[in-house]
């Protein structure tokens, strides 16, 4: 292949070259017949091939305008399953369905940090921790490729609100680039090989991504050897000459004659390398021949058993929050009256809103599930309790009465409640973390009659719950996708455990996030001022009351953690860390619990978080099973990135190593300790601190022998033993002298003696 694609570029003229470099259309990139360049289908994505029924139509005006295809939970439901294995398997019935339908790539899976609760495409992103988005998205994007349909990766890099996407500028410092906002990127770059990488609409510190040399360029293809290709977000190029010569290779959506033509303008006046292009065109080639050997259209999908695997995805992804005095699961057998509650009960909200919203084949309403749940002498009564459209008072106070007198006459009272489809979408952030006024009204006056409350929520990402007195039992369902209807009401009943958990915090009130005082910018600008402290790392290092930490979720059965061991416990500049754990199953039912791994530095030179998640496992239990859960650490998991260094430095010194079932909930500790050879070797000069002089060997050597001819070292070393310890360590050394009258006028020349001794 390499070869053809070499002998083409050879062939090819400048302006044929410059043509591939944008889309034939919409979805579609270019073809060049002659020399048998074909054009190759790109689609939406990510939980569902959105393939519009019209060539070059958009298909976002109507859901229906698109063919149809499964739904499968959204990003966020599917992170909280913390399960790979079942992210590979979505991947695989995504990537058949794709080929179906004749789609080459497919326009996912979406992996920037949850920075803020209010982001409107939260729900199509994984989590405020880039490990477990990394890991998720890689399995995604494996599952894909499997079967031979490239994932798209997006959207490189910062792009974390819809607020003024497409000119906003995120103002990032570099090592939170490194440790927070890149690291998902560079972890499915290197694990799963993407086929292409989608360039975000943002700007990233004052430049356009499709334009930033350093993230496309440096970072991505030289620094990660990213070979395939990247493409814009669409309509994300603004200056295609410095797009291209950035490394942004291929131009969304098409046809684009007029920056073709200043491409091909542009290396006639030599203004643009013609090597530069060459790449482009190779990267694009690469992908669009790939893709060809792979495609394999209208082949025939079961769709019935895709919506199976949507039903476990749904089932598996689902986070029990709270169950008090074990109200869950209800008991079949047992439960005599039962009020069902809520629009989305009846209609169910399945999918966020934006370039995401596939047309499902089929799906479940969790009230007609409900029904074939109830044994025979059961009543269950339903009452819509509010609408998605708001109402009124007059009507919406109709509809909680009709729900209260439900609810007073049953045992059980179970509330679908949640985000309605205009609170989140792509193109917008959200207000507030409330749930509709009309819905919370409804909640606390079904209260008042049933103290037996379950509440199901659908919602694509955190939301505040200051009524969560009112409820006993909450479920988080997610957007579930189109089974998610049969998955919440198994788990309601038992017939399925629940074993998600939490990718990103809940947190009490919106002013708790850490990005709050600056989102969503000002100005054309969003600084991200909380830096590396986003989710977790913030909260916990601040020791924060959180409504749900991060990794939170409950069973209905029990997990004990016992005999946490590590291959060693000191180790010399590390090339791997075997941890193990066992994890059995205490409880009468049958369970999957997520070991969650987080490592503490135990001292270090520059702030850190508390702790950072590093590894998981997910694994399954029957009552009374134990397994050993097998983590594995390397050196970049102690490690912190230096931005003066330009590089992941890992400190010599003891890390503690914490396993437990969330970020809050710590069951077991060790500490190992660590000699690392990544000294940070700082230059030490007359301005350097005392403490830095006596930390390192030399300079300690030096700085006494100095002493001793001054005859100052009785004096210091008395003031370094003393309360004065601490004032003189944090002296410049020069003032040392400055300090003392008799050597104040030699001063320099003492600091010059000493460090004329230095090697
Ligand atoms: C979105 C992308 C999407 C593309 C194509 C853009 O507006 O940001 O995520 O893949 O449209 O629909």
């Amino acid at each position: 292949m390499d070869q053809r694609i070499e002998e083409s570029i050879k062939q090819l003229t400048l302006e044929e070259k410059a043509s591939l470099c944008s889309g034939m259309n919409r979805w579609k990139t270019e073809a060049i017949y002659r020399f048998g360049i074909p054009s190759m289908v790109m689609s939406d994505g990510p939980h569902g091939v959105r393939k519009p029924k019209q060539d070059d139509d958009f298909g976002m005006k109507d859901v229906n305008d698109n063919r149809s295809a499964t739904c499968f939970p959204t990003a966020s439901a599917m992170a909280s399953s913390w399960d790979p294995d079942l992210l590979f398997e979505v991947g695989e019935a995504l990537a058949k369905e794709s080929k179906a339908l004749d789609v080459q790539i497919l326009l996912g899976p979406g992996v920037n940090m949850k920075r803020s609760p209010l982001g409107g495409r939260n729900f199509e992103y994984y989590s405020e921790d880039p490990h477990l988005a990394g890991e998720i998205g890689a399995a995604y994007v494996k599952g894909l490729q499997s079967q031979g349909v490239g994932a798209c990766v997006k959207h490189y890099a910062c792009n974390n609100q819809e607020h003024e996407r497409m000119s906003i500028s995120s103002e990032v410092d570099e090592r939170t680039l490194r440790e927070i906002y890149l690291p998902a990127f560079e972890k499915i770059v290197q694990e799963a090989k993407p086929w292409s990488i989608m360039v975000a609409y943002n700007k990233v510190n004052g430049t356009y991504a499709t334009e930033n040399t350093y993230l496309l360029r440096d970072i991505l293809k030289n620094e990660w050897n990213f070979d395939g290709l990247t493409v814009s977000d669409w309509g994300a190029t603004s200056n295609r000459i410095e797009a291209l010569k950035a490394g942004l290779d291929l131009e969304m959506p098409g046809p684009s004659p007029s920056n073709d033509k200043k491409i091909v303008e542009a290396v006639r006046s030599g203004q643009l390398d013609e090597t530069l292009l060459d790449d482009a065109v190779r990267r694009i080639l690469r992908v669009v021949f790939r893709s060809m050997e792979e495609r394999n259209p209208n082949k025939e999908i079961n769709y019935e058993a895709h919506h199976r695997l949507a039903k476990k995805a749904a089932a598996g992804s689902i986070v029990l929050l709270k169950n008090e005095n074990q109200l869950l699961p209800l008991d079949v057998n047992g439960v005599r009256s039962l009020a069902v509650i809520g629009q989305m009960a009846a209609e169910p909200r399945i999918q966020g809103g934006g370039s995401s919203k596939v047309n499902a084949t089929m799906f479940d309403v969790p009230l007609e599930q409900m029904k074939s749940h109830i044994v025979i002498e059961a009543k269950m009564a339903y009452a819509a309790g509010y609408s998605y459209e708001d109402e009124g008072d007059a009507l919406a106070e109709a509809l909680i009465a009709q729900a209260v007198q439900a609810a007073r006459a049953s045992e059980i009272a179970v509330l679908f409640l949640g985000l309605p489809d205009r609170f989140e979408s792509e193109g917008y952030d959200r207000t507030h973390l409330e749930l509709p006024y009309n819905q919370v009204r409804l909640l606390t006056e079904v209260s008042k009659v049933n103290k037996r409350v379950v509440v199901v929520l659908s919602n694509g990402s955190a939301i505040a719950m200051p009524w969560i007195g009112h409820a006993k039992a909450i479920l988080e369902g997610w957007l579930g996708g189109q089974a998610s209807g049969s998955a919440i009401v198994d788990i309601l009943f038992g017939q399925c455990n629940p074993s998600g958990k939490l990718q990103e915090t809940f947190v009490h009130q919106l002013e708790d996030n850490p990005s709050y005082l600056n989102f969503p910018g000002t100005d054309s600008k969003v600084e991200y001022r909380e830096g590396i402290f986003i989710g977790y790392r913030y909260y916990d290092k601040k020791k924060m009351q959180v409504l749900f930490p991060f990794g939170h979720g409950l069973s209905y059965t029990s997990f004990e953690y016992t005999n946490l061991r590590t291959s060693s416990d000191y180790l010399q500049d590390l090339d791997g860390l075997t941890v193990e754990v066992d994890i059995t199953n205490t409880g009468k039912r049958e369970g999957s619990e997520i070991v969650q791994l987080y490592v503490n530095d135990r001292e270090s030179r520059i702030v850190r978080p508390e702790h950072e998640l590093k590894c998981f496992a997910k694994v399954r239990l029957l009552p009374g099973e134990t397994s050993t859960v097998r983590m594995h650490l390397e050196k970049r998991d102690f490690s912190y990135y230096d931005p003066t260094l330009k590089r992941w430095v890992m400190e010599t010194g003891e890390f503690e190593l914490r396993v437990g079932k969330s970020s809050r909930e710590i069951v077991l500790k060790r500490i190992v300790t660590v000699q690392s050879t990544d000294v940070v070797e700082l230059k030490l000069t007359g301005d350097s601190l005392v403490k830095d002089w006596v930390a390192s060997e030399e300079g300690r050597r030096i700085f006494f022998e100095v002493l001793a001819e001054e005859k100052m070292k009785e004096q210091v070393e008395h003031a370094l033993l003393g309360d004065d310890a601490l004032m003189v360590m944090g002296m410049p050394l020069r003032k040392i002298f400055y300090f003392d009258t008799e050597r104040a006028v030699r001063a320099e020349e003492i600091v010059d003696r000493l460090l004329s001794r230095l090697k």
